[in-house]
């Protein structure tokens, strides 16, 4: 009977209905954020947010197949066509790529690209691996050789139609081939398929810029690079610093023959003057290991390039054999998308603090819920200054956008104001400093609150924890909390006082053992033996770091020789700017600063130079004498590398380019140095040149 349903209909009826509201929400959640990351270039959410709340949906509809549905964002691609453009229907659908986010699921895709293949076709199998750009897509038409179209996207049917805006995008060639000297005659027609970028730095001295004149601001390269581009003012998208790498030809007519691969077809577009991204890799099936390998370590150092990539893309090189692949539902069999972690995260803001820093400057950090961004729990974050939290309404409460790019120090976003519940509180900057109580400053057109109380004893820590610090006296088990436990106790009041510490009444202290003790006294005297240029750099002085530092002490055999330098004569040595100079006189103008000087060389500090005969077991010094300047990024080394390289050579890398440079070093997207250097008849080496410079004359 119809009203008699047992337990357990009930149930599962009920799990129905559950499982129905579920994927009925998550589906207008995913089509809200799709609508905000592709028209409105303004996402809620992180990448790697929407793609938990993609696959949710995916695995809801795979349990519930009745509850599948033509308009579920599973089955269109994403994106939809602004009502301003003009639509543009593409010669072939726009798919999408396959998602991994893991080894296995490589292991896993290998495999069934295999078992879609004839047995005897198999050994024919290699990879091509590119960099996965996180840009704006877009579809580029040439006929005769003459860039007709281009459009975005868009739903992966329709496009926008946004040529105007693309002829602004100095990458793109109107006109192939591009060298007129090539024998290549352009196709008859050539459709393409590429990613519109900008730089990070770009990225950053724009919104920078905007900031400073109270613009709108960008959230992501990849959102400023839509933005630029989907303005119906092309005057506007010409201004902007928009990059272009084509990766795929959709459609190649005329006389061939044509490429059978892709890997050729890459090679031929870059022939034709296309801008193609050079580093793309190849592996045959049996170098797969190889493959996962090269794929891990990318994502390690993928923060290295100078644009943002968020995975690589790995495909069948085989035209023929992306051919026999096909597709699923929307995505080619032949190629996957391997997904790093993401670099951001959504968490709440609990508090805002502040922190003395040792110069007094005070920086509000962000209290967060802890998240996990790229394997690491974030549980603060910077909000840099009293301005950054005002400019962008970040209040206590707010739910916000926190980003951690590599090493460096994690940063709130914005808040989310779509997600404001009524609970959120302003915050004001303190009126007197947390730790000594007097008043902070701010001076007129100065971003940065002071504490300018010179016995404050926060700053006291900070300046101990400098000096002991890693890159500076390196005292080993000397941190943050002894340098808070000294200066509380009144045992330091100055730097030098750290060499004078009453070790018997540390000994006396709960926690510091006989053992422990005895190790601090010892590193404590070990350092003072280290090189002067180490000192310099201990002493905190404005715009002195160990490069600095290093430069000045090649200058001069001792501090009192240095502290007997003018300003002028300072900023006559190489990598010395006028600014650096007066800060360096400014330092030692200071009666205080000179006897806290005399009191390191009482306590036996190392304060000259010791010459020694290191230079002869270097191997040999090619670069003595010169100087480097590096600028860009170098294909295969970094910077730390290259410097390196240079001065074990004998070689001097500095800043900043003059008539006294011997040679820049110039890689991708060089800055402002390389300009410089043509313009002074400085000589410029690419890396390769670098490398064999010192093949050539060892
Ligand atoms: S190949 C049939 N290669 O990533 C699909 N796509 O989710 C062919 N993308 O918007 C695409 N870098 O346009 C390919 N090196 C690359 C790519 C790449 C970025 C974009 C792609 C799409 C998204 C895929």
């Amino acid at each position: 009977m119809a009203e008699t349903k047992s337990n357990m209909d009930v149930s599962e009826e009920q799990t129905a209905g559950n499982a129905a509201d579920q994927i009925g929400q998550l589906r207008e959640t995913i089509r809200e954020h799709q609508y905000r990351y592709y028209i409105l270039d303004a996402p809620a959410v992180s990448d790697l947010e929407f793609d938990a709340l993609f696959q949710k949906l995916l695995e809801l509809e795979a349990e519930h197949p009745e509850l599948r549905s033509a308009d579920s964002p599973t089955v269109r691609v994403g994106g939809d066509v602004s009502e301003r453009f003009e639509r543009t229907r593409h010669p072939a659908p726009m798919l999408s790529l396959q998602n991994a986010f893991s080894m296995e699921d490589l292991y896993a895709w290998r495999e069934r690209v295999k078992r879609f293949l004839p047995e005897e076709r198999r050994g024919e199998l290699t990879y091509v691996v590119e960099p996965k750009f996180d840009g704006l897509t877009v579809v580029l038409h040439y006929e005769q050789g003459q860039f007709i179209l281009g459009a975005t996207r868009g739903d992966g049917e329709y496009g926008e139609n946004i040529t105007p805006n693309l002829r602004t995008v100095r990458r793109l060639p109107l006109r192939i081939p591009v060298m007129s000297e090539t024998k290549l005659t352009a196709p008859e027609r050539l459709v393409l398929r590429g990613e519109a970028y900008v730089d990070k730095a770009d990225f950053e001295a724009y919104n920078r810029r905007q900031a400073a004149e109270e613009g709108r601001t960008f959230a992501n390269p990849r959102n400023f690079a839509a933005g630029s581009l989907r303005q119906l003012d092309s005057g506007i998208s010409a201004g902007r610093p928009v990059k272009l790498w084509v990766y795929q030809a959709l459609i190649l007519e005329g006389v061939g023959p044509f490429p059978a691969t892709h890997s050729g077809n890459l090679e031929y577009l870059n022939e034709l003057g296309l801008p193609v991204y050079p580093d793309y890799r190849c592996f045959a099936d049996e170098a797969f290991d190889a493959l996962a390998d090269y794929v891990a370590d990318f994502g390690e150092r993928r923060h290295e390039l100078p644009f943002e990539v968020d995975g690589v893309v790995v495909k069948v090189d085989s035209l023929e054999l992306q051919t026999i692949l096909g597709f699923t539902g929307k995505d080619p069999r032949w190629a996957l998308a391997y997904k790093f972690a993401g670099e951001e995260a959504v968490t709440k803001l609990t508090d805002i603090v502040v922190n003395v820093g040792r110069t007094g400057a005070i920086t509000p950090n962000a209290v967060l819920e802890p998240v996990q961004i790229g394997g690491v729990t974030v549980k603060s974050a910077t909000l840099h200054n009293e301005d950054y939290i005002r400019d962008l309404d970040i209040r206590i409460n707010d739910t916000v956008l926190v980003k951690r790019a590599g090493d460096v120090i994690p940063k709130v976003l914005r808040p989310l104001l779509e997600m404001r519940t009524g609970e959120e509180r302003a915050w004001l900057m303190p009126a007197v400093c947390p730790a000594c109580g007097e008043p902070l400053v701010r001076s007129e057109g100065e971003a940065a609150t002071y504490c300018v109380n010179n016995a404050c004893p926060a700053q006291l820590v900070r300046e101990v924890e400098h000096f002991v610090s890693r890159g500076a006296m390196d005292v080993e088990g000397f941190g943050i909390k002894q340098a808070e436990l000294f200066v509380e106790q009144g045992f330091i009041k100055d730097l030098a006082d750290i060499y004078y510490l009453p070790w018997e009444s540390i000994q006396a202290m709960e926690g510091y053992g006989e053992k422990k003790v005895a190790n601090l006294m010892s590193a404590v005297e070990e350092s003072k033996s280290r090189p002067v240029d180490r000192l310099l750099t201990g002493l905190g002085i404005r715009f002195v770091g160990d490069v600095v530092a290093e430069t000045l002490m090649e200058q001069y055999a001792s501090l009192d020789e240095l502290m007997a330098a003018s300003v002028d004569e300072l900023s006559q040595i190489e990598g010395i700017g006028p600014k650096i100079a007066q800060s360096v006189a400014d330092f030692f103008a200071l009666e205080p600063n000179c006897a806290l000087i005399e009191k390191f060389k009482a306590a036996g500090v190392q304060t000259a130079s010791e010459r020694t005969g290191q230079a002869e077991d270097k191997g040999p010094q090619l670069f003595a004498g010169m100087t480097f300047v590096l600028t860009g990024t170098l294909p295969n080394m970094t910077r730390e590398e290259a410097t390196a390289y240079i001065e074990a050579r004998g070689g001097k890398v500095t800043g900043s380019v003059s008539g006294k440079t011997s040679y820049v070093v110039a890689g991708e997207s060089p800055g402002s140095k390389l300009d410089k250097a043509l313009r002074l008849g400085v000589t410029v080496l690419n890396e390769a040149e670098l490398l064999g410079f010192g093949e050539k004359t060892e």
